[in-house]
């Protein structure tokens, strides 16, 4: 006789088991996901010690007929699909009909059950996949499945679990986040007794939101309603005031399905970009809904993965949903609503894909790419040989964007500003300039409200959005050239860094070369205004790329073009004149995100008069 046999059923089950119940809250979500697509609106939750002893459902669905309770146990058992093919077309949570299975291979398994057909209700018990008992019982109409004894006969795997706390843990932020994706589902989960959440079921998001994150978070989401080509997208993001160190504050659903992609959370940063604070994540809780022949789910049995069959299709539509609703909102007293949004979002959309192209362009497409750069070297060499423009642009490095010999900015120059303003929709906003507080924060009245702007936050937005945009512009032509070149003397990290990023230095204004082993050649600057001596900058910007070098890898772009903003920008502790605020406050509001400065602190604070009114009671 030969060493193969074939494995025995409950064998089959345990071992199926082990890739979809891994632990209590693979049990929750299983059993969640049967009572969702049973069509309950009223999912009732109760565990005791982390699931491991306890997780009873009970749920309003449309319940198991008589006939079908044995049958739902049996592994490949589905009412949901009857081929592969039904997939396209399919909907429901589960179609592989093998977690019940799994779970009674594994546990001590009750599923009390009556559908509205029938006056009685069923009562199973099973155990280790042996069916140990089956009666009529009185019910309600739904299904209610109580899982004992998790893990009792696989003791590797229980010994694998968790505190209890922390299990329990692993549940409640499934729950709540089951309860974002069916906000017309009332949940309600109980642990050793007590209510920890609920939710009311009445199909506000927003109210969820309250009842997980509290009255702060609530305060500062936006939400999101968004349709192109079949595909919706809707849900709440958060302003930059709620951006997160991790990505726990990001959670995507298909079809409302939790989902995890790679595609989508790329997508979502790009979108954010600039909104969030360096390093940070934007939050969001969104829901796609699209026809099912869009994706296959069928990746892996946990069905968190999920491949799109037209992936740039996807990527475009979650950012301009994600990117609307961040400019939606409005700021400074503006209630006047955008018009331009569309073209600006797809404006940088396309700056952002073909920036992303460039970087993954092929060899030979480099090659013609190597022709252009030539072609632009030559404009620049011809235009700084035309003596009098060469006089121009030295004057305006030592004459920055108008500012005069003291400092300040002319009013001549505030008229044409930047390509930026250029663009967008210019709104002159009324205000009343009231003063500097601090020497730091400008006093504002506009309309009912009071604003407290940080000049150097509000300076260094203001700068971020000019380099980006020279840089989408014109990528020849961003430097401001010096009057003489400066040769800088160099560490031998600080040399290596420079080889590193040459063309991120480079494209973002910096005209540098380097000057044997140990100097660098600055001859340009980027071409913005300065605050500080234009001079310093790049040894400014370098020191401190290389301070934070090993803190932060991801985001090496932004933080750079931040940091230039940064050392430009005009610093608290400087004294500035009522043009200076004006050019600063137009310009500021001109961007589509004047919020928070690239590093993601505020620029501005704001009080209504109602606040003023609090102070008399
Ligand atoms: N709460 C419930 N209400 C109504 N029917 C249920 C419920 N739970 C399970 N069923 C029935 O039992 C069947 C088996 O459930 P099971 O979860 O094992 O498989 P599935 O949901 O079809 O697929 P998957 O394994 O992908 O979850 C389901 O197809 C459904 O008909
Ligand atoms: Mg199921």
């Amino acid at each position: 006789m030969g060493n193969i046999v074939l494995l025995d059923d409950l064998t089959i089950n345990k071992i199926a088991a082990g890739e979809v119940i891994e632990r209590p809250l693979n049990v929750v979500k299983e059993v969640v996901e049967n009572s969702i697509d049973a069509g309950a609106t009223q999912i009732i939750i109760e565990i005791k010690k982390g699931g491991k002893q306890l997780i009873k459902v009970i749920d309003n669905g449309k319940g198991i007929k008589k006939d079908d309770m044995e049958l739902s146990l049996e592994r490949h058992a589905t009412s949901k699909i009857r081929k592969v093919e039904d997939l396209e077309h399919t909907y429901s949570m589960g179609f592989r009909g093998e977690a019940l299975a799994s779970i009674v291979s594994v546990s001590k398994l009750t599923m009390i059950s009556r559908t509205k057909e029938d006056d009685y209700g069923t009562k199973l018990i099973a155990e280790a996949g042996n069916i140990l008992e089956a009666e009529e019982v009185g019910a309600q109409i739904g299904t209610t499945i109580i899982v004992e004894n998790l893990f009792f006969n696989v003791p590797v795997r229980y010994k694998f679990l968790k505190q209890d706390a922390t299990e329990f843990k692993y549940i409640k932020e499934w729950v709540q986040k089951e309860a974002f994706a069916n906000p017309s589902v009332s949940f309600k989960l109980i642990n050793e007794g007590k209510t920890v959440f609920q939710s009311s079921g009445n199909g506000n998001i927003e109210d969820i939101v309250y009842s997980i994150y509290g009255k702060d978070i609530k305060e500062n989401i936006v939400k999101v309603n968004y349709e192109e080509d079949n595909i919706k997208v809707t849900g709440v993001i958060g302003n930059t005031t709620i951006a997160r160190d991790t990505r726990k504050g990001q959670i995507i659903f298909l079809n409302r399905r939790n989902i995890k992609n790679q595609i989508l959370t790329n997508s979502a940063d790009q979108a954010f970009k600039g909104s969030t604070g360096i390093g940070k994540y934007g939050f969001f809780i969104l829901n796609l809904e699209m026809p099912a022949n869009y994706y296959d789910i069928n990746v892996h049995p946990t069905k968190m993965e999920v491949r799109f069959a037209d992936e740039n299709k996807i990527y475009k539509i979650f950012y301009h949903a994600i990117k609307n609703a961040i400019l939606s909102k409005e700021f400074l007293g503006n209630a006047e609503t955008e018009t331009h949004n569309e073209e600006y979002i797809e404006n940088e959309f396309e700056f952002l894909t073909n920036h992303f192209e460039n970087e993954t362009k092929s060899n030979n497409e480099q090659q013609s790419n190597n022709d252009s750069k030539v072609l632009q070297q030559n404009i620049k060499q011809e235009s700084s040989n035309i003596e009098g423009k060469k006089y121009g642009i030295a004057e305006r490095l030592i004459n920055p964007k108008g500012i005069n010999s003291s400092g300040n900015l002319l009013e001549k120059d505030l008229k044409n500003s930047s390509e930026l303003i250029r663009r967008e929709e210019k709104r002159k906003v009324d205000y009343k300039y009231i003063g500097i507080l601090f020497r730091t924060y400008i006093i504002a009245e506009i309309g009912n409200e009071i604003y407290l702007i940080d000049q150097h936050a509000a300076h260094e937005r203001l700068l971020y959005e000019q380099i980006k945009e020279n840089y989408k512009n014109n990528i020849s032509s961003n430097s401001q050239m010096m009057l003489v070149p400066e040769v800088f003397n160099l560490t031998h990290k600080e040399i290596e860094f420079v080889k590193k990023n040459i063309e991120l230095f480079q494209n973002y204004g910096f005209d540098i070369e380097l000057f044997g082993d140990k100097a660098v050649k600055v001859n340009g600057v980027p071409d913005i205004e300065y605050r500080s001596k234009s001079k310093n900058v790049f040894l400014e910007v370098l020191d401190e790329m290389i301070t934070n070098e090993r803190s932060s890898m991801k985001d090496v772009e932004e933080r750079f073009v931040a940091t230039v903003a940064c050392k430009a920008a005009v610093k608290a502790n400087m004294d500035l004149t009522p043009q200076e605020v004006e050019y600063l406050i137009q310009n500021l509001l001109t961007l589509k995100n004047p919020y928070t400065c690239p590093h993601g602190r505020p620029t501005t604070i704001k009080f209504s008069k109602d606040d003023f009114g609090k102070l008399k009671s």
